[in-house]
């Protein structure tokens, strides 16, 4: 099954970029960067990653990005990500990037979004991974600071194709937004949001109402409002839900507990990603397999979590098809109907 699920090819919609800073290049880039790290080894680095909240974990992975300093190190830690991408069958990818975690240490907009965008482009011709570019405001800032990020990416438009909302949830609804979104949407730009991972089912219906986004990211605690749960299998809204991310963070105590499988039975429109894997254990085959291990899922649920991400990536109709024409060949070779 691992072997099944490692090829299975997959598009991943929910990955922080500086979430996927391993401790390993962490460590490189202080060097390179004459940056002293609170930590004296790569083990170190990982026995600290215990995390009771998200709060828990935001503290430490805003301290990780403070080694990302060059462009070189943008491209860098996007290669890395795309390297992984290329082992595990992730054949699209719509990754989020944190600017004001870098422009407000004094890096330029620009550094840190050319970096990523020469790996993304790196990544189309040399490892054939189609890719999308989201830029995340953070939602502990003001809204005024995401209307002066919004305006430093307008030179920058052709390079990221939507808006999200990340960091910590809780006090920081999606109305502190509206305004910064209609802006965005207005500029021809699509809108995403983290909501319903620590927050409240009423900042999922928020995020549709207020923001109009056209994926919610995480979205798990939707189950605690039946007419929301209703609403979005009506309206085919997809959920980025990432399992490995919500055990680290003890939005479930246990995998047995999550509900991203009763989700999908129930017709909801849930897809696997891995958001911070270099923090929560894994990539995108390992969040499949804890789903295995844990929930026993089947070949033909992991096929249509698969097919469920495709069927909303950020892409044209005919790349759309391309790509699902790609998952299908592969269960019709693996005889999952
Ligand atoms: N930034 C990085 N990962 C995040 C998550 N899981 N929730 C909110 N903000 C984040
Ligand atoms: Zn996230």
């Amino acid at each position: 099954m691992h072997d099944f699920l490692n090829r299975l090819p997959k598009a991943e919609l929910h990955l922080h970029l500086e979430g996927s800073l391993e401790p390993e290049l962490m460590f490189e880039l202080a060097q390179r960067n004459g940056i002293q790290l609170p930590y004296v080894s790569v083990e170190e680095v990982r026995a600290a990653y215990q995390f009771g909240n998200l709060q828990d974990f935001l503290d430490i992975y805003y301290q990780g990005a403070e080694v990302l300093q060059t462009e070189q190190d943008f491209y860098d830690l996007t290669w890395a990500y795309l390297q992984r991408c290329s082992e595990q069958n992730v054949i699209h990818t719509e990754p989020f990037f944190d600017p004001q975690t870098h422009t407000d240490r004094g890096i330029a907009f620009e550094t840190v979004i050319n970096g990523i965008d020469r790996a993304l482009r790196d990544g189309r011709q040399q490892l054939g991974i189609s890719s999308r570019l989201i830029l995340c405001f953070l939602r502990h800032l003001d809204e005024s600071a995401a209307f002066e990020t919004l305006q430093q990416a307008m030179p920058h438009r052709d390079k990221f194709i939507a808006v999200g909302l990340d960091s910590s949830e809780r006090g920081n609804p999606p109305e502190k937004f509206a305004r910064v979104f209609a802006a965005a949407r207005d500029a021809g730009l699509l809108t995403v949001a983290h909501a319903g991972e620590e927050g409240p089912a009423a900042y999922i219906r928020d995020a549709l109402d207020l923001l109009q986004v056209s994926r919610v990211d995480h979205g798990v605690r939707a189950v605690e409002d039946e007419a929301l749960m209703q609403r979005l299998i009506d309206s085919g809204m997809a959920l980025t839900v990432c399992p490995l991310s919500n055990t680290k963070l003890q939005v479930f105590s246990d995998m047995r507990q999550h509900n991203i499988l009763q989700m999908l039975a129930r017709g909801v429109k849930v897809t696997v990603n891995s958001d911070d894997p270099a923090y929560f254990g894994g990539y995108m085959t390992e969040n499949f397999v804890a789903l295995y291990e844990a929930l026993g899922l089947s070949k033909t649920q992991a096929v249509q979590l698969s097919r469920n991400a495709f069927e909303v990536a950020f892409v044209s109709e005919p790349e759309k098809q391309a790509l699902l024409a790609r998952l299908d060949r592969f269960a019709a070779d693996e005889g999952v109907g």
